[in-house]
């Protein structure tokens, strides 16, 4: 066709920050991709909002995803949750789009049904986003340590807690009284328990595990406790030791029966101000990684917030419109190693 069709699901905060960007910046964006980029439609919950911010006609914005999928060469699913976001993404797939996704959700829980469809379909199904933000963190660790063995990642994957206990480990506040903060700055899930209680966490650590191990790691797989229990005087008495509590996600190989297995488990964890991981201050997110032949790794930036997180969805939505315009595929997702995993939903 002679342009790449877009459809935008949810024009929130993140959908807001890539819909302000895709029309700013047009020209550029056509530029990389080698051909016109026409967005045809944005699906939301309630068309009456003013979103005249984003550049957008007010005609573009419908309440029918539905249909709207069926319109597009490539879909942008923005909106969250299961239902509607996995039957739209399907719907999507085979009607021959390519899907960029930023809902860790979604993928942690059905990931491996939409890579398959994907990769029946021929269809390119990015997600740089769903985990730490702006971080390029998938590619590196899908691509560009595919020629290397991952032992062990280990990180701070979730912004609005790391904001809740920094800004109460500096200021002495309680946790309730900072989560409505991180929630004004767009950092917080539409319902951030999902965040406190270490969900979020949780769905970001099955993605990573799932990559660096070449093993489907679903969310239920890992063992998961949140930061809600974690007090003020948790953090003074962390304090006083020389240490700062960081709600961590880690994922590693471990010994078992005379092989080996993947471990994925994200709790609050006492670290040293020293470490690395001990000073990532406010939303900001940090992983290490430490693999065979690399040794130490560590990737580092925003993990939460519409324009950071925009920065890596449309990284992703111009390599899927490369490929629309020029051929070639992404990469497709192995899991060829299926090692065991040691965690909740373990046998
Ligand atoms: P948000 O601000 O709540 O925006 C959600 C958008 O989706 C809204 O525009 C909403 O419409 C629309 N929507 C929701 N359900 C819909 C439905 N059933 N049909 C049509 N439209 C629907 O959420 P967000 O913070 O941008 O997050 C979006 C996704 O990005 C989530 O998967 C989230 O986990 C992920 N993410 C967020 C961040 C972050 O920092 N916020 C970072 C990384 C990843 P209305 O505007 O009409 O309500
Ligand atoms: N709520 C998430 C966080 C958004 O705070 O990290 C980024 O995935």
């Amino acid at each position: 066709s002679e342009s790449v069709r877009i459809a935008l699901l949810g024009c929130g905060v993140v959908g807001g920050a890539v819909a302000r960007r895709l029309t700013q910046a047009k020209d550029e964006f056509e530029a990389r991709v080698g051909r016109r980029l026409e967005i045809v439609g944005v699906a939301v919950r309630d068309t009456s909002k003013d979103r005249s911010d984003t550049g957008l006609d007010a005609s573009l914005f419908t309440t029918d995803a539905e249909e709207l999928v069926t319109r597009a060469d490539l879909v942008i699913e923005l909106m969250g949750g299961i239902d509607p976001s996995k039957s739209l993404l399907q719907k999507a797939i085979e009607s021959g789009a390519s899907v960029v996704t930023a809902n860790k959700a979604l993928l942690g829980q059905h990931g491996a049904e939409l890579y398959e469809l994907a990769e029946e379909h021929g269809a390119d199904l990015y997600y740089e986003a769903a985990v730490a933000g702006a971080i390029p963190l998938i590619r590196p660790l899908r691509e560009s340590l595919a020629g290397d063995s991952v032992q062990r990642v280990m990180g701070i994957v979730n912004g609005t807690t790391n904001f809740i206990l920094d800004k109460m480990d500096r200021t002495g506040a309680d946790l309730a009284d900072v989560l409505a903060e991180a929630q004004e700055l767009g950092y917080a899930e539409a319902d951030p328990t999902a965040d406190v209680e270490g969900h979020d966490a949780q769905a970001k650590a099955a993605i990573l595990a799932s990559l660096a191990f070449h093993t489907r790691v679903r969310t239920s797989d890992v063992a998961v406790e949140g930061i809600m229990s974690v007090t003020a005087d948790d953090i003074r008495a962390a304090r006083r030791i020389g240490c700062v509590i960081k709600l961590l996600a880690i994922a590693e190989l471990v010994d078992k029966d005379g092989g080996q297995a993947v471990s994925v488990r994200v709790h609050p964890t006492l670290i040293t101000r020293s470490h690395p991981l001990g000073s990532v201050r406010d939303a900001f997110n940090a992983v290490f990684v430490e693999t065979e032949l690399a040794g130490e790794l560590m990737f580092y930036g925003r993990g939460a917030g519409g324009d950071p997180t925009a920065s890596a969805v449309l990284g992703d939505v111009v390599q899927a419109a490369r490929h629309k315009v020029h051929g070639g595929r992404g990469p497709g997702e192995s899991a060829y190693a299926n090692l065991p995993i040691e965690g909740v939903g373990a046998a």
